[in-house]
């Protein structure tokens, strides 16, 4: 998070009297939306209003952007029940109310050009200083709705990655005595992807070494990109459920 930081930091330009936008993009499971709550964590005691718009996708497909629009104003000048009745005719509501406010706003896992419009239209909406950061799979979206500079995430180094493994498979951050040969196979094959470590990782907690040596040969026959579909339609879902279900999601193994 730290070495991501830097760049972020470079480009977020905080303390600059201008409006900038920021993209973070990558490919699903990657760590984008992990990545921009900590940004938000860091920096958001130096603005006058801030807001995390949690899955713009999903929402605006269930509730509308006329909701998430209404949630965006709500959360930034702490006021409940802001009636906001149709997505254009909002926009000059926002302008209105937020133009007097510094604020750090993130739309996260936005996919589709409408709803940037719909929840951060025009630069002149927010007062001078403020900060949009937009979380999307789809570097063309940031491309197209014309933000300043776009953050690529990358995977977790080796070691990074063997780390992260290690505190889902054996509730500590290095190997236990005799697994290190196979942790090291293991999180090759999830190229430095967290969401597959902490799949595999969870998978793993508490089996036996021949249910490793299974576990691997069977993922050896999976071309991985193939692996990283699965891990990700399984832990989707089992979104929101315990760690166990999450590690009954690799039964695929
Ligand atoms: N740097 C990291 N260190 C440890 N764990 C991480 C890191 N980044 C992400 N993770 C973990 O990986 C998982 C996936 O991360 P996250 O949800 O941020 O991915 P994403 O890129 O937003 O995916 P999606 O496109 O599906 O929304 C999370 O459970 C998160 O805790
Ligand atoms: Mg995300």
């Amino acid at each position: 998070m730290d070495s991501q930081m830097k760049e972020i930091d470079l480009f977020l330009g905080i303390g600059l009297d201008d409006i900038h936008m920021l993209g973070i993009c990558g490919m699903g499971g990657i760590g984008k939306t992990t990545l921009a709550k900590f940004v938000l964590d860091k920096i958001s005691y130096q603005f006058d209003g801030s807001c995390f718009l949690a899955n713009v996708r999903e929402v605006s497909l269930t509730q509308g952007l006329v909701a998430l629009r209404q949630q965006l104003i709500s959360k930034l000048l702490i006021e409940r029940n802001i009636n906001i009745w149709d997505v254009d005719g909002g926009c000059n509501e926002i302008g209105r109310r937020l133009q007097c406010k510094r604020v750090v706003v993130i739309l996260d896992d936005a996919d589709q050009l409408e709803q940037l419009q719909a929840l951060a239209g025009m630069h002149d909406w927010f007062r001078l200083g403020s900060r949009i950061i937009i979380t999307t799979r789809d570097q063309h979206v940031l491309v197209r709705h014309g933000v300043d500079n776009v953050h690529m995430v990358d995977g977790l180094s080796h070691e990074e990655a063997l780390q992260l493994f290690c505190w889902k498979a054996f509730r500590k951050g290095h190997p236990t005595d005799g697994y290190l040969e196979l942790s090291v196979q293991m999180v090759s094959h999830a190229v430095g992807l967290p969401l597959a470590l902490e799949v595999l990782g969870s998978f793993l907690f508490g089996r036996s070494e021949a249910e490793w040596k299974d576990a691997l040969d069977r993922l050896k026959k999976v071309p991985d990109r193939r692996i990283f579909e699965i891990l990700k339609n399984k832990l989707r879902w089992a979104a929101g459920t315990s760690e166990e279900n999450i590690s009954g999601c690799c039964l695929f193994l």
